[in-house]
């Protein structure tokens, strides 16, 4: 019965494409449990790559039932552009299974999202802007619209209608826009809803059923610990549980089904949108990282904020998480360095935190305390083996291990799928 998590251990983009494709051929499901649009992953189909915000990564194995778990807000116009997209290139959507209980990304949540960020100012988050926050808090709020909703002409009016009621109030008197009308979204909802139908199914019966019967299901988070709701550093996160945690409520399936947890860190650390980040480069040394990574946003393109690896988050990630492995990426970056400095412990007003502290104002003033490691020259790229690696570099991946109190499985190499080296199994 094996239940694999699969989480990015950071703030997101760590390549977690990587350990989607070692697991790749062994697994039967591929659910994401969280997040929307705002995720972002390079998918190769063939020699053409294309870029999945939604669509969970198994889509293109015909051997792997995609599914849209529960705890995904979906926009139901992105998917069925990613379908049209990998569909005109060969690539079969058919069998996507799309949880009836999952929340929909309406117009109106694009707008507020927009809105809300302007009207914040200097407080801003730093949202993808795809609508993300308001289809969650429609969702906390009891106002929110799920797949099955879609299915009932008078009964999604009357949702549609609850759901604008007090916002239409705010876009007018607020923010000085238009009021946005009920009837239409309803019939633009309704049509969504017609051609979203034969995907739709109770998927939280499906995974049961499937791990009941020995199958294997991989529970693909989208974003990261760092930006998860609860644990990561709030208010500067997206709005939903990318954390392991999330796979159980986000898909309907209980913990004990659980088998595996997978953190996908970076050899170094980087982040998008506001918020705090201690090991952050604001020098030529931030820019030559972002260079050499391609450190450029899949979803909006924003140039992404670079920095040393942080062993006080990996370690974190490991106890929120439970981690079981971690695949470390784009190691080869690092190549070319004379010496690599690597965040142990944070430092404020000559306190040591070894932890992560809860409280933000605290997190957001800290100073990272270094330990400088050091590097190669050599190209990685061509190594298959952990003993085929620079001693140094090898050096680097064990103390990245021992601070992060969990075993390093598999290392990325380069940017080619196959450039990886698995130093222990994901599966068995
Ligand atoms: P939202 O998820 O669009 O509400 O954005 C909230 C925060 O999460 C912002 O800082 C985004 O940049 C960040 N974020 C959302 N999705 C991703 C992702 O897939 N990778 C990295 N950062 C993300």
């Amino acid at each position: 019965m094996p239940g694999i998590v699969l989480v990015g251990a950071q703030w997101g983009d760590e390549g977690k494409g990587k350990a989607t494709d070692l697991i790749g051929t062994k697994v039967d499901y591929v659910a994401r449990f969280n997040g929307g649009n705002n995720a972002g992953h390079t998918v190769v189909v063939g020699d053409e790559s294309y870029a999945l915000h939604l669509l969970p990564s198994g889509i293109i194995n015909p051997n792997v039932t995609p599914v849209i778990g529960n705890g995904v807000v979906v926009d139901p116009q992105v998917l069925f552009e990613e379908i049209d997209g990998l569909q005109a290139r060969g690539v079969d959507c058919s069998r996507l299974l799309v949880s009836e209980a999952a929340h929909i990304i309406a117009p109106y949540h694009r707008t507020i999202d927009k809105v809300t960020e302007r009207f914040l100012g200097k407080h801003k988050i730093g949202t993808t802007g795809r609508g993300i926050g308001p289809a969650y808090a429609d969702k906390i709020n009891r106002v929110g619209i799920r797949v099955h909703d879609l299915f009932n002409a008078n009964h999604l009016h009357d949702k549609v209608e609850a759901s604008l009621h007090q916002k239409n109030q705010m876009l007018v008197k607020l923010y000085n826009r238009r009021a946005v009308d009920v009837d239409a979204v309803t019939d633009e909802l309704l049509a969504l809803g017609e051609r979203l139908k034969p995907y739709v199914a109770n998927t939280s019966l499906v995974l049961n059923t499937a791990l009941n019967e020995g199958k294997t299901v991989l529970f693909e988070g989208g974003q990261a610990t760092m930006l998860d709701v609860d644990h990561g550093t709030y208010p500067f996160v997206t709005s939903s549980n990318p954390t392991a945690g999330g796979a159980c409520t986000g898909t309907g399936v209980g913990p004990t089904k659980i088998t595996r947890v997978i953190g996908v860190s970076k050899a170094y650390v980087t982040r998008v949108g506001e918020g705090p980040f201690p090991t952050e480069l604001f020098d030529e040394q931030g820019e030559w990282l972002r260079q050499q990574g391609h450190e450029y946003g899949v979803t909006t393109g924003r140039p992404r904020r670079c920095g040393w690896f942080d062993a006080v988050i990996n370690r974190y990630a490991t106890q929120i998480n439970g981690l079981t492995d971690i695949v470390l990426t784009k190691l080869d970056v690092l190549t070319g360095l004379k010496e690599i400095p690597v965040c142990v412990a944070y430092d404020l007003d000559g306190i040591r935190y070894d932890d992560m502290p809860t409280d933000q104002a605290v997190f957001a003033a800290v100073k990272p305390v270094y330990e400088m490691m050091p590097g190669w020259s050599e190209d990685i790229s061509s190594c298959h083996s952990f003993d085929e690696l620079p001693p140094t570099c090898q050096a680097y991946v064990k103390r990245l291990e021992e601070l992060s109190g969990c075993r390093i499985s598999a290392i990325g190499t380069g940017p080619q799928r196959d450039h990886i080296i698995s130093v222990h199994s994901l599966v068995d």
